[in-house]
């Protein structure tokens, strides 16, 4: 083999090497950037709301009214949860539901993480929203999952965890989660009639 075809060999090596290499970051990082995070507990929305048919507002007791909706407290889990499948925790069959039990006897808060957030320089009111969509959908408390949150968070009695819908935008914009996006924001006041000066979010 002479000298050139020996560096080309070695070339070629190098190329193939540098492109697995960087398909294996570029996989890295796009996981990095769009794995779901685990929350402290595995809490599934689909057993609460979907199997047992617990009510938004049972839970997210500011949301119809004010402009936070608001997480139940340790408090309010134990309120079901000192009694709900007790004998299978006292046996140790129910792992997610001990660690529950762990903060309740610590006293301790559960730190959920947020999928849903706009940042601070936005003014966003559940009830004004929530008003709307009832309005315009006289069936709409009957099922407030279906007819009203879901217009922004998707059909929640069906997820075992809360990810936001990940894609190419928040790559773009820096935004994780497109449904606190402006343009979604933007979009719908347009279609509905809502507020279209900057001030009127941006406060
Ligand atoms: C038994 C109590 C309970 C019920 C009922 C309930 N939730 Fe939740 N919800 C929670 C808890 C706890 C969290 C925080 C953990 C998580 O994100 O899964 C949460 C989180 C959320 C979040 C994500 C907030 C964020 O930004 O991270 C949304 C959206 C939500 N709930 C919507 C709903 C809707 C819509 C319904 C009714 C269809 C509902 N929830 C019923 C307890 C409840
Ligand atoms: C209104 C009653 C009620 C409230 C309030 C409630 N739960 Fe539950 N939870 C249930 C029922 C019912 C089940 C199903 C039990 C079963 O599988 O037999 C359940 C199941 C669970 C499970 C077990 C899942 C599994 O597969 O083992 C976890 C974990 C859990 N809940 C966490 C929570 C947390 C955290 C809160 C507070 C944010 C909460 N629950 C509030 C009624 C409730
Ligand atoms: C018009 C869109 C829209 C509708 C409809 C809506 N939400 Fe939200 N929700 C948001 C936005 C935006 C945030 C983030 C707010 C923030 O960062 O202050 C949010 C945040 C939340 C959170 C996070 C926890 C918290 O304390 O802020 C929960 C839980 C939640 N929503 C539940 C609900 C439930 C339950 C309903 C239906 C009864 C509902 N949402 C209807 C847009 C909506
Ligand atoms: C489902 C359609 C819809 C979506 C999505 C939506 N809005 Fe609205 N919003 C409306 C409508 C309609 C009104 C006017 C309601 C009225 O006047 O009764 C309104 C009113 C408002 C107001 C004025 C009332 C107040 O609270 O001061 C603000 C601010 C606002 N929206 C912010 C937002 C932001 C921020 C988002 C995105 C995170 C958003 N909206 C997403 C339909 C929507
Ligand atoms: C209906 C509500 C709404 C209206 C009206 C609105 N915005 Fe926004 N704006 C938002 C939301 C929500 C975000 C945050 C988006 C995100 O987190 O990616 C945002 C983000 C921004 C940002 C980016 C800042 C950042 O955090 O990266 C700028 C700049 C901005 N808006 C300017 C404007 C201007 C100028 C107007 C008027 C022409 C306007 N907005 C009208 C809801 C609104």
């Amino acid at each position: 083999m002479s000298f050139e075809q020996k560096l080309l060999k070695t070339i070629r090596a190098l190329i193939l090497i540098g492109a697995i290499f960087g398909a294996i970051c570029l996989w890295v990082v796009q996981w990095w950037l769009t794995h779901p995070k685990k929350q402290p507990i595995a809490f599934s929305h689909k057993i609460h709301v979907g199997q047992r048919q617990i009510s938004c507002f049972f839970c997210h007791t500011g949301v119809e009214h004010g402009d936070i909706a608001g997480v139940p407290s340790v408090q309010d889990c134990m309120q079901c949860h000192q009694v709900v499948a007790n004998e299978q925790v006292v046996a140790n069959e129910r792992p997610e539901i001990q660690k529950l039990t762990g903060y309740w006897e610590r006293k301790q808060p559960i730190e959920w993480f947020k999928v849903y957030k706009v940042p601070k320089h936005v003014h966003f009111s559940h009830k004004v929203h929530i008003a709307f969509l009832a309005k315009r959908n006289p069936d709409a408390l009957k099922d407030p999952g279906k007819f009203i949150c879901a217009q922004c968070h998707g059909d929640v009695s069906q997820m075992s965890t809360i990810a936001a819908p990940v894609g190419t935008v928040m790559l773009l914009t820096g935004n994780a989660n497109p449904n606190t996006s402006m343009g979604f924001c933007v979009d719908c006041h347009h279609a509905n009639g809502g507020p279209m000066d900057c001030t009127a979010c941006h406060r």
